[in-house]
């Protein structure tokens, strides 16, 4: 008994991590540069004063807008009004800046962002197709795994975290370097990314710097389980387009690009993130001779490489971003039909990988790899067997195996009520939104379910919390005139 727990002990030991403050007193010169970069601060608790509060007036959608120098965003929509909290950001604001907020401890998107170019708030990206005031988009796991360290989601949830959500905001030096803790009190060696084997090294850049078209996570692993020296493809496997679709250009495309350069084809490994950037600096702008490296000059040209070589597009804000490819004028090769999945260089993808990334036509991998018994390939296979109607049993499978799998409670109680067992079918509406309150569907099911069995006190309990969660929503407005009426 007493082996086996020591043993424990050293194991979490030497994942110990201290925070990036305890670097300091030894690192003092890379401490102080590295912690003007934007990734240092790319999220954090409001109130850095980086924001100007000279325009705070914005309108979506008909709904009116509001921010406040205390971090509030107030919004009126016809006769709905309120107001959340920002209580966090996230995004240094080189670009712009999100925010997110606690409700009943589910953290939140907020509908306002910060842009800084224009040194003005107006509405979220992705926020503005929203006919009504969006105020409970979750804050995923995977948003805080990029932009934070030490992110705190609770177990059993989706969007619950513990208050503050992460150990330290933006980019820790242990995100690159791994936990710290005995190289700090006992000098043992620490990561260096740039010692590693190629693939071990890019894949610390790319744990957050490759998005692609679909990222599947490994049984009971994923963004978050990476620690650096790991494969990133040991925890997720990463699929991208064979050609880019001139109209999407996410975010964090950096890796996928480079990928398809001829100097990375070429040059292959020698070539990484590290050449051309020194992740300390706050600078992304390379040395001048970096292309050097490899290429002799022009004698026609000036030096200025990268200005030809590698131009800004426009400065992405979202969806203020004009960037429009009309391309009415098919140019072969071009168009999103052309384009297969494919795995990400270097990364290797199973069967069940395949299948996950691309689920709809995968329906009889998934069957066979359901046999194995794994969640994620059953809740995936029944979604498929949804429009059949024949989702009950694999949903069932799931949830014996993922007691807290939301989407699968919310789908199976569907199945429930139709075959009449509605006390089933509550419960599992029940369980869903409790779990995830942004799923308005099963919240809503709960209350149209709660009126038709007679339970008005339990409607009129969901449809206050719904209503906590979405002010704006339309349908529970609806409902709980109708549940009020004598
Ligand atoms: C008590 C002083 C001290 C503290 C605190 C400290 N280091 Fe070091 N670190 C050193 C010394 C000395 C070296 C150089 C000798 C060596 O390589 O072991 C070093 C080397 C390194 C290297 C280079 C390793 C290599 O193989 O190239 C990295 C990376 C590093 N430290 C990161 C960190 C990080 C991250 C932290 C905070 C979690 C930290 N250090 C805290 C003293 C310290
Ligand atoms: C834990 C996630 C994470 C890791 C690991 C990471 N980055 Fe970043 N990086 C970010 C985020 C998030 C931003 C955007 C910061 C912002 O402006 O809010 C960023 C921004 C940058 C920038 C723009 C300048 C700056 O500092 O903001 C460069 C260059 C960069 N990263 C290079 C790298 C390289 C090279 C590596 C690997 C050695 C790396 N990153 C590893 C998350 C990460
Ligand atoms: C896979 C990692 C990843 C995820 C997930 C992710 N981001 Fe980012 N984000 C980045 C990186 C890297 C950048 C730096 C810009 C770039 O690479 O072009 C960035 C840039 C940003 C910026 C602009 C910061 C600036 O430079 O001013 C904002 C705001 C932002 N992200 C918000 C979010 C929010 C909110 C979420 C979740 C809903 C999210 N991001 C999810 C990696 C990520
Ligand atoms: C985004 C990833 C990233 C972050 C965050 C990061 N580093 Fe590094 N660090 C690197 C890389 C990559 C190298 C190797 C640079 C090279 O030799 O090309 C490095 C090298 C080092 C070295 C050894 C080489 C040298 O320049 O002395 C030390 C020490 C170090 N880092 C300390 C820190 C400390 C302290 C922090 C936090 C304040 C930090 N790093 C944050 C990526 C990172
Ligand atoms: C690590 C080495 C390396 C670095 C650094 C490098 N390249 Fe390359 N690049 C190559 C190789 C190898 C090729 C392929 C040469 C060939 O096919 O003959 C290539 C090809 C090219 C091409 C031809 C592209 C095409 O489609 O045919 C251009 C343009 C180019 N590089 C520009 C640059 C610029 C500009 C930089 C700096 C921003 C740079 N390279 C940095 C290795 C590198
Ligand atoms: C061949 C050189 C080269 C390589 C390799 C390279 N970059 Fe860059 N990167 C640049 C240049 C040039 C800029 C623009 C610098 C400027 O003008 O500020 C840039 C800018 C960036 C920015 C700032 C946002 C933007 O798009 O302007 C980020 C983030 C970034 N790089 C991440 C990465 C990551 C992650 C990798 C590895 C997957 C990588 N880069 C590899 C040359 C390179
Ligand atoms: C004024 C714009 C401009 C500048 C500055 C520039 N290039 Fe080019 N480069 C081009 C164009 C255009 C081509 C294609 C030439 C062709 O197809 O005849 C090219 C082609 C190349 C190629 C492909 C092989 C070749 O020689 O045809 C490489 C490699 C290259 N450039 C590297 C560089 C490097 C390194 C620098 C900086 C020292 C640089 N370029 C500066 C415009 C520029």
């Amino acid at each position: 008994m007493f082996r086996r727990s020591a043993i424990l002990l050293l194991a979490t030991a030497a994942w110990a991590e201290t925070g990036s403050r305890a670097c300091a007193p030894c690192h003092a010169e890379i401490y102080r540069k590295y912690k003007q970069t934007g990734m240092a601060r790319s999220s954090g608790r409001t109130g850095d004063g980086l924001e100007s509060f000279a325009n705070v007036t914005f309108t979506s959608a008909g709904a009116q807008y509001r921010v406040t120098p205390r971090y509030a965003v107030e919004f009126s929509h016809g006769d709905v009004k309120g107001s959340r909290a920002m209580e966090w950001f996230i995004g240094s604001g080189a670009v712009g800046r999100s925010y997110a907020g606690f409700v009943g401890g589910f953290l939140f998107q907020s509908p306002a962002s910060y842009y800084s170019a224009r040194k003005a708030w107006d509405i979220s990206p992705g926020f503005r197709t929203k006919p009504f005031v969006d105020v409970a988009r979750p804050i995923e796991s995977p948003c805080l795994h990029c932009h934070s360290s030490g992110a705190k989601p609770m177990k059993g949830t989706e969007n619950k975290y513990s208050d503050p959500p992460f150990a330290e905001g933006g980019v820790s030096c242990e995100r690159c370097h791994g936990a710290g803790e005995e190289h700090v009190t006992r000098r043992s060696p620490i990561i260096n990314p740039a010692k590693l084997a190629a693939a071990r090294r890019d894949s610390v850049c790319l744990q957050c710097h490759l998005t692609g078209a679909a990222r599947v996570a490994r049984p009971g692993r994923g963004p978050g389980s990476f620690r650096p020296g790991d494969l990133l493809n040991d925890h997720i496997t990463v699929f991208v387009w064979s050609r880019p679709d001139p109209t999407d250009r996410a975010a964090t495309d950096h890796a996928e690009q480079l990928a398809r350069s001829r100097c990375q084809q070429a040059a292959g490994d020698k070539l990484w993130c590290g050449t051309c950037h020194d992740a300390h600096s706050g600078s992304t702008r390379p040395p001048a001779a970096t292309c050097l490296q490899c290429h002799s000059p022009h004698k026609d040209r000036s030096a200025d490489c990268f200005g030809c070589h590698m131009p800004k597009g426009q400065s992405r804000e979202g969806e203020h971003v004009v960037y429009t490819d009309h391309s009415i004028a098919r140019r072969p090769g071009t168009s999103a039909r052309d384009r297969v999945l494919q795995v990400f260089r270097g990364m290797k993808a199973g069967d069940r990988d395949w299948a996950l990334a691309q689920p709809s036509r995968s329906v009889p991998l998934l069957e066979k790899l359901a046999l194995n018994g794994d969640a994620a390939v059953l809740v995936q296979l029944a979604q498929q067997y949804d429009a059949a109607g024949l989702g009950a049993a694999p949903y069932q499978r799931a949830l014996k195996l993922d007691p807290d799998n939301a989407t699968a409670q919310a789908n199976l109680g569907i199945y429930r009520i139709r075959a009449g067992r509605v006390r089933d079918a509550l419960d599992l509406w029940r369980s869903a939104f409790d779990r995830n309150p942004s799923m308005i569907g099963a919240g809503l099911n709960l209350a149209t379910g709660q009126l038709q069995a007679g339970d008005r006190p339990g409607a009129l309990t969901t449809l206050g919390r719904i209503l906590q969660f979405h002010p704006d929503n339309a349908q529970a407005r609806q409902l709980l005139l109708t549940a009020s009426l004598p």
